[in-house]
């Protein structure tokens, strides 16, 4: 009896121990399999940044270290949509390939990690690392609900593998509700770190110094100046190349509900003075999904300034159609300040690099000389809506001009030329894209052209569900997102005359960086 009880034992053992290795076996095939598939869902941004899963809002704590560009952007760990917001990380070598790295700031208790920079702190002014190990330092917006907002600490003496929160914080607290988004630097000339931190509410930029980023001193304030319709959030002040020039300026940009804005001017180290001749309202970019955006700290002086902003709108980012993931990165751009009939403008550029991503050249027409040709992308060996088009326009007649991408049957998002406003424009209205009100209601975008009509260049970079075009040469930029139901593959010449007003057309497919 006992013998035939043992067996019993051994058997119900062993098939238990059969059970639980085929479920961990099953789960982890699931999980390869679900791994596999990321990176190929439908919208899916194949060289641009967008986290594995989950919601992301703005990039954070853009720093260069020793040769690794870091990504440090607003994250929720747990959720598709915006909360629990904690720092996620990801790292660089070329600033096109990233790479994860676990999350670096988690929230903690009642405090969220909101926005803010990171420096490397390399003579260890801060006393946080050692000579030996200087510490990279975040400094962020501690977020209590309807209580607080100040400015924190975090630092990582690993090179930002592992991050510690600093035992003193806030460093810095006015004792308001709304006070966020420090962007810090070092100011060589005066020998302090100068922080720009956001009055949300009273649409200024605060300036404040600090020897050793843990006491901080107020030197002056910006603003109310230009747009004042909404809060104000993320300011990022950068001295910029004058192109073609030696000559350098200060641009000072701030993010408003749902568009960005900036000034130019000079920054003496205490104060931001904007130029007089600067009358207008001027957007860094002229479509509605670009906002956050803050440039790259500590960059290799033979670098050009770099920036990358939340390629999202807040009016409809917690509806878009994807998932398992929310939110992505624009694509880096360089940034230049040129000056057109005494104002001064922002001149913007992917950075170069983006070349590494072309493939073959799938497609090239001197003159397109046919009424609205189809180009069908498949005929041209082209798979995927992940394309760089680049192509000339002039505009002979009173019509637009341009071409249309993303088309179904009959709609697509036309990008071109509009002689009567004289403007460039993007128009998404033109296709079967998600329906959602708030994101049908803002879909045709312009800008004004300050050279001639001749012959205007685009670069329009198609990445699934985002598209940036950089109008000659990044005299205007538009960033905007489109989720068509269905897209045929082709692209729809929107010539109005046969004698073809759409020119030096090439079509490169791009790679995927995923
Ligand atoms: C801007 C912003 C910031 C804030 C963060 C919170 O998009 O509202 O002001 O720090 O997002 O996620």
């Amino acid at each position: 009896m006992k013998n035939i009880f043992n067996l019993y034992t051994k058997t119900k053992t062993i098939f238990l121990f059969c059970l639980v290795f085929i479920l961990i076996t099953l789960l982890l095939q699931n999980n390869v399999a679900a791994q596999e598939k990321l990176y190929q869902e439908p919208y899916r941004p194949q060289y641009h940044f967008s986290p594995k899963i989950n919601w992301t809002n703005d990039p954070n704590g853009l720093v260069y270290v020793k040769g690794v560009y870091h990504l440090f952007y607003q994250f929720n760990p747990f959720e598709n949509f915006w909360g629990h917001m904690t720092w996620g990380h990801a790292t660089s070598k070329d600033l096109i390939h990233w790479d994860h790295q676990p999350i670096a700031i988690p929230e903690e208790k009642d405090t969220m990690i909101f926005s803010g920079t990171c420096v490397y702190d390399l003579n260890n002014s801060s006393g946080l690392g050692t000579q030996q190990k200087p510490p990279m330092v975040a400094i962020y917006t501690g977020h209590i609900k309807d209580v607080n907002q100040s400015q924190h600490i975090a630092f990582s003496i690993d090179e930002g593998k592992t991050w510690k929160k600093y035992n003193k914080n806030p460093i810095l607290d006015l004792g308001k509700k709304d006070f966020r988004d420090p962007k810090v630097f070092w100011y060589a000339p005066k020998k302090y770190w100068v922080m720009c931190v956001n009055l949300p509410q009273e649409h200024q930029v605060q300036f404040y110094s600090s020897v050793n980023l843990l006491n901080w001193k107020f030197l002056s304030d910006f603003g109310p100046k230009g747009d004042t319709t909404g809060v104000w959030e993320c300011p990022d002040l950068v001295q910029i190349p004058v192109l073609h020039s030696t000559q350098k300026k200060w641009v000072l940009q701030v993010s408003m509900s749902e568009k960005m804005q900036y000034f130019m001017g000079e920054f003496d180290g205490i104060k931001f003075i904007i130029d007089s001749n600067q009358k207008t309202i001027l957007r860094p970019d002229a479509g509605p999904d670009y906002y956050a955006g803050i440039s790259y700290g500590q960059l290799p002086s033979n670098h050009l300034p770099t920036s990358i902003a939340w390629a999202n709108n807040w009016r409809y980012a917690g509806k878009i159609p994807t998932s398992p993931w929310k939110g992505a990165m624009t694509l880096p751009r360089n940034l230049w300040a040129e000056n057109t009939n005494g104002v001064w403008h922002l001149i913007q550029k992917p950075i170069s690099n983006l070349n590494i991503l072309r493939k073959k050249l799938a497609y090239q027409k001197i003159v397109t000389d046919t009424k609205d040709e189809n180009i069908s992308l498949e005929a041209i060996g082209i798979n995927a809506d992940v394309y760089e088009c680049d192509f000339e326009l002039s505009s002979a007649s009173n019509e637009k001009v341009g071409i249309s991408v993303l088309n179904d049957k009959f709609m697509g998002i036309e990008i071109g030329y509009e002689p009567n406003l004289k403007k460039v424009f993007i128009n998404r209205t033109k296709t079967n894209s998600f329906s959602e009100k708030d994101f049908a209601e803002i879909s045709y975008f312009t800008a004004p052209l300050n050279s001639a009509t001749d012959k205007i260049k685009f670069k329009v970079l198609v990445d699934n569900s985002i598209i940036e075009v950089f109008v000659n040469d990044g005299e205007s930029v538009f960033t905007v997102q489109a989720f068509p139901i269905h897209s045929d593959k082709n692209i729809k010449i929107l010539n109005t005359t046969t004698l073809g007003s759409v020119k030096n057309l090439q079509i490169y497919p791009l790679q995927s960086i995923w």
